[in-house]
């Protein structure tokens, strides 16, 4: 992937954790080499449900420092708050007026929210269009995500298509950019389950800060299956196959490579020596967030930086879209 413009998003809502990291930050870190890549934290998304201010103001910068202790270089890519640029909220009320009722009432997340919680705000319908104007605006063409997202990439597509045919060429089309064996890291206590940060069990996922000890155990109490070898095997033995991609993801070998040399060997072994791989995958990534814990004010100055060149591309867009749909400059 060469030469492309990529744009991608992280909400400040719970803990990011390894779901996170191998299906999403890993392949920013790698794109931004050869792409011109902007990382939003995407703040407006995470009030969709209701949020603590100070908790919200702790996470958006949390998630910042992870995008940069990753490996997310600043000078090279944008990163910034999403609500430091209004065009993006300005362009999400514009494509709201396109956008057929029927497209948002049938997205998964808003079904299974809705069916979470009593009360669903608007803004949980309101989701896919505002995550479209933070692609689009930037004339996004290739967005990395988790295989969680692709519906709302997909609802992108088709609102930038209509907008083009009906006021002319205007939004680049966006592809999603997904990395199939790290796509969907399943929960640590149940398979058929994605790892999520808005998991009510903490034993459910690894955070990316997590301490040492603390990987061990999560990592120990880990569901396997009943049988003795360990095996490569997603649709008949998800637990013991989701802990071998983990492996093989931090470990950057195949699976049927760690299966092999696991063979023979118990579960309590292989899970030992998981626990390593991924406290050494998220060394330098703990060490690095904990110097940058040390400078919040340097952190905020790289976002306020990043939000300038931002908005410098945005604001171009959305002028032209402002004018193509009618409105006086
Ligand atoms: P969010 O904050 O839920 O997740 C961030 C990224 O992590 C990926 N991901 C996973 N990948 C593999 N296995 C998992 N278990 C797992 N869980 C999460 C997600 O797919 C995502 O790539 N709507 C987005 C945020 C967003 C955005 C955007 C993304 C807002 N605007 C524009 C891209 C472009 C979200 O809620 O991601």
């Amino acid at each position: 992937m060469k030469g492309l413009k990529v744009f991608s998003g992280i909400q400040p809502s719970g803990n990011l954790h390894i779901g996170n990291y191998l299906g999403a930050i890993k392949q920013f870190v790698e794109l931004q080499k050869e792409n011109e890549a902007i990382f939003c934290v995407v703040d407006e998304h995470a009030i969709t449900v209701p949020q603590d201010p100070e908790k919200l103001r702790e996470k958006t910068l949390e998630v910042a420092m992870i995008y940069l202790a990753a490996g997310i270089d600043p000078e090279k890519s944008i990163v910034f708050i999403q609500s430091h640029v209004p065009a993006h909220a300005e362009l999400g009320w514009i494509l709201n007026t396109l956008t057929p009722l029927g497209e948002l009432e049938r997205m998964t997340q808003f079904k299974e929210k809705k069916q979470e919680r009593k009360g669903t705000m608007a803004g949980i319908l309101n989701y896919p269009t505002l995550m479209a104007a933070d692609i689009l605006l930037y004339k996004t063409e290739a967005v990395p995500v988790g295989e969680d997202q692709i519906q709302h990439i997909e609802f992108t597509r088709m609102i930038a298509e209509k907008f083009n045919n009906r006021f002319g060429d205007t939004f680049a089309i966006p592809k999603p950019l997904v990395d199939k064996n790290t796509a969907r890291i399943m929960a640590l206590d149940d398979p058929s389950k994605k790892m999520s940060k808005s998991a009510i069990s903490e034993h459910s996922y690894i955070s990316l800060l997590d301490k040492p000890e603390t990987i061990q155990h999560k990592i120990k109490i880990a569901v396997t299956d009943s049988q003795t070898e360990i095996g490569f095997d997603p649709a008949g033995r998800p637990a013991i196959s989701n802990l071998l991609n983990i492996y093989s993801a931090f470990y950057n070998e195949p699976t049927d490579k760690i299966e092999k040399k696991y063979s023979g060997k118990g579960y309590a072994e292989f899970k030992k020596d998981l626990a390593e791989v991924i406290i050494e995958g998220l060394s330098h990534l703990q060490h690095k967030f904990s110097e940058l814990s040390k400078d919040k004010d340097g952190v905020l100055e790289i976002l306020r930086k990043g939000a300038v060149r931002a908005e410098n591309i945005s604001s171009k867009t959305l002028q032209e879209v402002k004018e193509k749909i009618g409105f006086y400059r």
